[in-house]
Order: structure tokens, then C-alpha cells, then sequence
């Protein structure tokens, strides 16, 4: 997908730069021709002599060096290269870039290119939750650029926060995806997402849950995660700091969000209520297992003789009805996946687990819900709401749900 393209790097002053040497070979790799531009701080953490040698170009850093290429260098550049991806990006070239400045040759070549571009944000984690970086990414996204969001992760200070430039090969992906898309910062775009939950917590549970039955069998269900992995998504593109906590499923983990990775009924409890304590949003989108087998066998049971083998189930902890125990003024979000029943039973679900909302879906619907793409749900919550939705993809269902989120949020 990125063979052909001529990709303008843009690095700037962040300790996360090491990584983007890594950045550009993986790009070459990938079979694109790149272009480093570095500011003047970043030429302190990482050699500009280092990239000129991974990316077989010469590395521009000072504007008013002379040019090498022509009189205006620096336009030269942004009409050479098809996209752009600025990684690690400081609060300082958002800024810039967010109010059209182009002081230095980095903000001077993003300012004079059209094409597609990528933002990778990484920084101190109070740095990242300023409101004034946070201005700087809406509007850019606003304007057309990507954002691959920061990471939750170890940060230089030597703590844990939002912060981290996400690993280079997921930068690689989203450049990817965003050359196959080829959208690009101008006018007449649809909308992108709105940043209507920047900077709030949600947890969301997603996938079905294994419980062992001996080392080698279990109890689960056939839930992809899908669902889960699409809100946990569209979360993240409207700006919430998103705590995604999944059962086995085979997808990758959705870049800018901390996923926790559990198996049992027990353990996706045991992280979801941890993280629900830090979070305003809680949506249980897991397919839990209602019952375990009261003990795994330590080794793999065999049949033996026996004409029959009965398995002592137990209850697993609901996690939805414990959130809803603890509500607070949290925003709570359960699902209701039935054969049969209609949206009353998923109503009844919600009052009885004491959640806002409750999603009801038909799994017997063909080529709906389970694994499927797409889904066709009825929001169901208090005062007799019940909005049909659907059939649509399952990302588009998530930014509907959390439409609903939002409202909640304001006391609609
Ligand atoms: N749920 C949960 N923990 C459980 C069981 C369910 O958090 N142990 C959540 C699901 O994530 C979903 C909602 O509760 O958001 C409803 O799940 P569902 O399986 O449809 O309902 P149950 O309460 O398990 O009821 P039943 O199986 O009797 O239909």
C-alpha cells in the first residue's frame, strides 16, 4: 500500500524520536521513498546524519541553509511528497500548525502541503491533557489531518500516563489505511468525529469470556469483539481516554487505547471494576459467561469408561449489574443480545442491572451480530426510550450509541 508513495517525515523534539528512525526504515521497507524534515530541537535528541543514512535522502532541518534543491526548497518538498506523517509530533508544531504558523522548516513544508498527513502526538502526559494541546489536535482534525492519538504507557519521567507515541509499526498501519483513504486537510470534507468526549474515561468490555473446564476445554460463546473493538474506536476518535477490556478474540489491539487482556468471567470483573473507578463511561459489551465449572480439572479429563460426565457449574459475577451498583453519575451502557425476547426483556435487564442504557439486538437475525460487520440494535433506556438503529456498519452503530452517551452525559 505505501509502495510508490514519497512520504515527508517530520520529526520533532521529543525523546520519543529514537523511534522514528526506526519510523522511516520501516517505511522504506514498506517500499515508499522518504524525505526527513527535522526541527532544530530534535536534531538534539537524534542525528540528522542518522536519517539521512536510513532514508538514503538528505535531511532538511535548517531553512535558511542553502537550498539544495531550488530556490524554495522547502515547497519543493511539499509538492514531492504524496503524504506526510509528523511522529513523534510536539505540543509546539500542533500549535503551530493548528494557527498557521511557519516559523522553522518543518511548520513551513506541513503549512505548504496538501496531501494527506498524519499527526502522532507524543509528550509529557500533563502536557498532553492541556486544553490548549487538546484545542490544537480538534482543530487539526477539524481541518483534515489524522491523528493517531497517544498511547497509555511508561512515560520518559518515569511514570505511567497518556502520552506515548503509539510503536512504529502502528504508525504504519494508520498511514497506510489513510493512503488507501486519501483524505486530505481541505475544505468540503464530511465532518470528522466530534471531540465530544476528549479527556473522559470509558471502560468498555468486549469479546466472550473462556472458563475452564480442564487445561485443555472450555465453556465460551462465539462473540468476535467486534462490537466492542468498534466502540472502543469510536471512542477514541472522539477524544476519550478508553480502557478497553477483552475476552479471547483474534483482533489486534486498536491503536490509542489501553487494552487489558483477560480469559475468565472473573478476571474481565476483576479489571473492568478497577478501571470503572477512574472512568465516567462504562459500556459492557462482552459476551460473559453467566456460569463457570465450579473447578477446573488440573489435568485433561478422560472419558474413560463413563457413558456421560457431569460438569457443577457456578455463577460468574455479573459485571454490569456491579457497575450499576456503584453508578454514581457515571454514564452505564449494557447490551442485550436475545433469541427470542424482545426489547421489554432488554428494558427489564436495564432497570434490574441499573444501567442508562441498554442495546438490544436479535442474534438470531442472519448476517447480524455475532461476528457479523453489521448490526441492527434498539436503544433502549428510561422513560420508555426505544430507538431502532440499523442495519449499519458496526462503527457507525457505536458513534450512534455514544451519541446517546453524550446526551446522557448533558442531562438529556
Ligand atoms: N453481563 C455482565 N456480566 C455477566 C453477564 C452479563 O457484565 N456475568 C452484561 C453483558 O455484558 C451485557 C448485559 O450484562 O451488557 C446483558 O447480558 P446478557 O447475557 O444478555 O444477559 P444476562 O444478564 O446474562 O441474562 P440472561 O443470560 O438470563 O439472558
Amino acid at each position: 500500500m505505501l509502495a510508490g508513495s514519497r512520504v515527508l517525515l517530520g520529526v520533532t523534539g521529543g525523546i520519543a524520536c529514537y523511534k522514528s528512525v526506526d519510523l522511516c526504515s520501516r517505511l522504506r521497507k514498506a517500499g515508499a521513498e522518504v524525505r526527513v524534515v527535522m526541527t532544530e530541537s530534535a536534531t538534539r535528541f537524534v542525528s540528522a546524519l542518522t536519517f539521512q543514512s536510513i532514508s538514503g535522502n538528505p535531511v532538511a532541518t535548517d531553512l535558511f541553509a542553502t537550498p539544495a534543491q531550488s530556490a524554495v526548497e522547502h515547497i519543493w518538498l511539499a509538492e514531492w511528497g504524496s503524504v506526510a506523517v509528523v511522529a513523534p509530533a510536539t505540543a509546539d508544531i500542533l500549535g503551530k500548525l493548528a494557527h498557521g504558523i511557519a516559523d522553522d522548516y518543518l511548520s513551513t513544508v506541513l503549512l505548504a502541503f496538501a496531501g494527506p498527513a498524519l499527526l502522532v502526538p507524543a509528550m509529557n502526559r500533563l502536557m498532553y491533557a492541556h486544553p490548549a494541546v487538546r484545542a490544537s489536535l480538534a482543530a487539526l482534525e477539524g481541518m483534515g489531518y489524522a491523528v493517531l492519538p497517544a498511547e497509555y504507557g511508561h512515560l520518559a519521567e518515569g511514570v505511567s500516563g497518556w502520552g506515548r507515541m503509539p510503536e512504529p509499526p502502528a504508525i504504519v498501519e494508520r498511514l497506510q489505511a489513510l493512503v488507501a483513504e486519501g483524505r486530505a486537510p481541505r475544505p468540503g470534507l464530511p465532518p470528522p468525529a466530534p471531540r465530544d468526549l476528549a479527556g473522559v474515561g470509558v471502560v468498555i468490555t468486549a469479546g466472550p469470556t473462556q472458563e475452564p473446564i480442564d487445561p485443555v476445554r472450555f465453556i465460551s460463546n462465539p462473540s468476535s469483539g467486534k462490537t466492542g473493538w468498534s466502540l472502543a474506536e469510536a471512542a477514541r476518535e472522539r477524544g476519550a481516554e478508553v480502557t478497553l477490556v477483552a475476552g479471547p478474540v483474534a483482533m489486534a489491539d486498536p491503536p490509542g487505547v489501553r487494552v487489558v487482556r483477560v480469559r475468565t468471567a472473573v478476571e474481565m470483573a476483576e479489571a473492568a471494576l478497577v478501571a470503572y473507578e477512574a472512568c465516567e463511561v462504562a459500556i459492557c459489551a462482552a459476551a460473559v459467561s453467566d456460569f463457570r465449572p465450579a473447578a477446573a480439572a488440573p489435568e485433561k479429563i478422560k472419558k474413560g469408561a463413563q457413558d456421560g460426565l457431569e460438569l457443577h457449574l457456578v455463577r460468574n459475577p455479573d459485571i454490569l449489574a456491579a457497575m450499576g451498583e456503584r453508578k454514581g453519575r457515571r454514564v452505564l451502557v449494557g447490551f442485550a443480545a436475545e433469541a427470542g425476547a424482545g426489547p421489554e426483556e432488554a428494558e427489564r435487564k436495564r432497570a434490574a442491572k441499573g444501567a442508562d442504557l441498554v442495546v438490544y439486538n436479535d442474534v438470531r437475525r442472519p448476517g447480524l451480530g455475532f461476528g457479523a460487520d453489521d448490526n441492527a440494535v434498539v436503544v433502549v433506556g428510561a422513560g420508555g426510550l426505544r430507538e431502532a438503529l440499523g442495519p449499519m456498519p458496526k462503527r457507525e452503530l457505536a458513534h450512534r450509541i455514544l451519541d446517546r452517551v453524550v446526551m446522557l452525559r448533558r442531562g438529556q
